[in-house]
């Protein structure tokens, strides 16, 4: 059966300007959990170190049209997006001409909102989606801020170490600014615990820290350390290609039903 799509695609940056936190790794297995589920998905890569592209087996040369090419609205949706190896995800790559210094010195009073135009237009429409997740650069930077101009909601994964809950306080200072002006819906998601290790007591620490301050805002999901999710890159696969039984297979499906439970009920009836 073929579902009308009355919804425009839920549109989520997962963002944390600390560096190696697990946002690629979030939104490449989100983004196929979300899949798996039946849902359409376009994982927009916004790093110019191209991580999640790599990781989902887009070779650097096959880069042929990218974010780059999206944001500056030289090309269509339809021919930057590539088919991954997970039916229903797609995904935009990036090469380093993603840099955020060509961007920020673009001569363009809009060049913050590059990235909310080129997904609000009418060929977004056409393909059909349900989710847009966009996968941030480690930085504030002026592609973050597109990112959470164009969004939603963001994803904060937040990594279980001492001084993960420091540079949230900033994070949450640019939602806020974007909020003032540009986006004013814009809201939190979710803020994810990744690298969880039960045996270590720091990860209870920081969990217990999280869920004190932030309470509701920390998804009930928390995502282990697990060997297989750091491993499925080098192969260019999801962890459910690589390992489906794995621990971290389930942590990620866990968290793409937290958020298909916000759904309209319209989209539910598809699971
Ligand atoms: N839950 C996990 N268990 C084990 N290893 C993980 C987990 N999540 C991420 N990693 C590994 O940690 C490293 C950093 O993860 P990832 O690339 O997802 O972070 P990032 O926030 O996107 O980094 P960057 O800021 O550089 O973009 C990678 O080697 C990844 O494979
Ligand atoms: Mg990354």
């Amino acid at each position: 059966m073929n579902l009308s799509r009355a919804t425009q695609p839920k549109i989520i940056a997962v963002a944390n300007q600390k560096g190696g936190v697990g946002k690629t790794t979030t939104a490449i297995n989100l983004g196929a959990a979300l899949a798996k589920a039946g849902r359409r998905v376009l994982l927009i890569d916004l790093d110019p170190q191209g991580n999640a592209s790599t990781g989902l087996g887009i070779e650097a040369d096959q880069r042929r049209l990218t974010t780059y090419d999206f944001l500056i609205g030289e090309a269509l949706p339809a021919e930057c997006a590539n088919q991954t190896t997970i039916d229903g995800l797609t995904i935009i790559p990036a090469t380093t001409d993603l840099s955020s210094a060509d961007i920020s010195l673009m001569a363009n009073e809009k060049r913050s909102f590059l990235l909310h135009d080129a997904l609000h237009q009418p060929a977004i429409d056409e393909l059909g989606l349900d989710y847009i997740l966009i996968d941030c650069p480690p930085s504030l930077n002026i592609l973050t801020v597109n990112a959470m101009v164009a969004a939603n909601t963001v994803v904060v994964p937040l990594q279980s170490e001492f001084f993960a809950l420091e540079g949230l306080s900033q994070l949450m200072l640019t939602v806020r600014e974007v909020r003032q002006s540009a986006n004013p819906d814009l809201r939190i998601e979710g803020i994810v615990l990744t690298m969880y290790d039960q045996r270590n007591n720091l990860s209870q620490q920081v969990e217990a820290d999280a869920r004190d301050n932030l309470g509701d805002l920390v998804f009930n999901t928390v995502i282990p350390r697990n060997v297989r999710l750091s491993e499925a890159p080098s192969f260019a696969l999801s962890v459910f290609d690589y390992d489906p039984t794995s621990k971290g297979a389930a942590a990620y499906l866990a968290l793409a039903s937290e958020i298909m439970a916000k759904e309209p009920q319209s989209l539910q009836r598809s699971s």
